[in-house]
């Protein structure tokens, strides 16, 4: 068998492939960005044709620095940002509307309505999911509504729906030449379409949105011994490589995190942070704010759920400070600006830019920063800000331990956010836990790596993988209960301030 394994991550600001070995070690890797599309307040748009190419791109570019070709991939598996909504002609392979990102919040009144009418609780029981501008059921029904033609494709079977992830195995597996349109159960699970325990698109739930079913991809499980098809030999691979993993980011970060048991949960700091509990073959339905989602579903095995904290802005309220304010030049500089003060100086900064996600759900609420005074600078919106990131998990872990009444002993932590060492300082301080940060910090494409590997026996079992989970940085809380307490109700006050903000 081949020593290695494909992964491409194709996530909201950029996608990269990866290259693991058989230790779950990171062989070679490749990035690009791509564009944000901003056409308006609350409007976040992606341009599918410029993900495929740069997809494309960052795998031969991976594959040739590591000096490998197609013949030393046991097998290729793709992970992905969730609920992004694509819909194509799968005649010319054109998309009919750039794709609306998961934060686009265009939808508002589309949810509202959903609630009104009465299907808020059909949804929930049904999908697992509150109605919210969030998920992709919104965005399709969106783009019948405003873009001419589409519902009449779709009707006709040529209109084709998927988040990135069909997107990507429909072009790597021949395009308008034969390409599969395929999902797994983790994608399908973000549409508000799919039903959680029978796995498959429930009629009555399309019928909310008037979704034709036969524009929907088939749903597969996460780790698929049959491939979902295979890479092609004048695609980018260069070779045929059996497709066999597929996840959405999150729950292949889970998967990275080797959360494998009930009770284990991981937390993932990129754009946003999402916080996810494995619950095991469970439905655990949420009474606090939170979602219930697949997890993975590995071959013929049943199923495993996760309930999920999902935090629409973190990582991108540190952008904000660096693109809109200009008062840090990158990333890094979040951390040394924050250091030059104690604390936060009395400021909360609630960046409930796309409305608050879990566990408020309130998609009228808007950005807000409270308690400044005169006294105040820079450095300490700086430092609200990374506190943000870190009261908003404390408000997910809350409800995590009020739904399942696990409490956390040690936060497991992945993303970029992670690298800024102060904010995981704060996160302990939060949270009153210890966080952990493992020696390979991307979880989420070692997580699809491992989903295609196990498909195709390169790794055996779930034991194999929790060998190569290795520690490598923790921190340990250091404020007192009194502090936590304190600074916690403040923040809850600050984020009632946002709140009623959207008419
Ligand atoms: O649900 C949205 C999530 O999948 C996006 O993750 O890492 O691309 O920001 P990320």
């Amino acid at each position: 068998m081949a020593d290695f394994v494909g992964s491409i991550d194709q996530g909201t600001t950029s996608t990269r492939f990866m290259i693991f070995d058989h230790g779950g070690n990171e062989v070679a890797r490749h990035q690009l960005e791509h564009e944000q599309i901003l056409p308006q307040a609350g409007w976040v748009e992606h341009n599918p044709v410029e993900i495929w190419e740069r997809s494309s791109a960052v795998i031969q570019t991976a594959l040739g620095k590591a000096g490998l070709t197609s013949n030393d991939l046991a097998a290729f598996g793709i992970t992905n940002q969730r609920e992004t909504t694509v819909v194509w002609d799968r005649n010319t392979g054109r998309p009919y509307y750039n794709a609306i990102v998961w934060q686009d919040t265009r939808t508002d009144r589309i949810a509202s309505a959903l609630e009104r009418e009465g299907k808020g609780d059909v949804i929930r029981q049904k999908a697992g999911l509150p109605p919210a501008t969030y998920f992709s059921g919104g965005k399709i029904q969106w783009i019948f509504e405003n873009v001419d033609g589409v519902r009449a494709a779709a009707e006709r079977g040529d209109a084709l729906f998927g988040n990135t992830d069909s997107w990507l195995l429909w072009h790597l597996t021949g395009g308008t030449n034969g390409g599969v349109h395929v999902t797994d159960v983790t994608n399908a699970s973000r549409t508000m379409l799919m039903n959680l325990e029978t796995l498959d698109w429930d009629e009555e739930l399309l019928g909310f949105f008037d979704i034709p079913r036969q524009m929907l991809p088939t749903i597969k499980p996460s780790s698929s011994p049959e491939p979902y098809g295979m890479t092609l030999r004048h695609g980018p691979v260069a070779g045929e490589v059996p497709l066999t993993g597929a996840l959405g980011d999150q729950q292949a970060a889970t998967v990275g995190q080797v959360c494998f048991s009930p009770g284990e949960a991981k937390n993932t700091y990129g754009t946003g942070n999402f916080m996810l509990l494995n619950t095991g073959t469970e439905i655990v339905r949420s009474q606090n704010g939170l979602l219930t989602t697949p997890c993975y579903k590995f071959g013929d095995e049943p199923a495993v759920y996760a309930l999920e904290g999902s935090i629409a802005v973190t990582g991108s309220a540190v952008q904000w400070l660096r693109d809109q304010l200009g008062i840090i030049s990158g990333a890094a500089q979040s951390e040394s600006l924050a250091r030059q003060v104690e604390d936060n100086g009395g400021v909360y900064f609630v960046p409930a830019f796309s409305g608050l996600f879990a566990p408020y759900w309130r998609s009228d609420a808007r950005g807000a920063i409270v308690g400044l005074s005169r006294f105040n600078t820079n450095a300490h919106l700086a430092r609200a800000t990374l506190e943000s990131i870190c009261y908003q998990s404390r408000d997910v872990s809350d409800a995590m331990t009020a739904d399942s009444g696990v409490e956390l002993e040690t936060l497991k932590v992945d993303g970029g956010v992670t690298a800024n060492d102060l904010c995981m300082q704060i996160q302990a301080d939060i949270l009153g836990v210890p966080v952990s940060r493992p020696v390979v910090a991307e979880t989420t494409a070692l997580g699809s790596a491992y989903a295609a590997g196990l498909a195709v026996g390169f790794w055996q079992n779930t034991e194999e993988l929790r060998q190569n989970w290795n520690e490598s940085q923790r921190w340990e809380p250091a404020w007192t209960d009194e502090q936590r307490e304190e600074g916690h109700a403040r923040w809850k006050k600050a984020v009632t301030r946002t709140l009623d903000w959207v008419d």
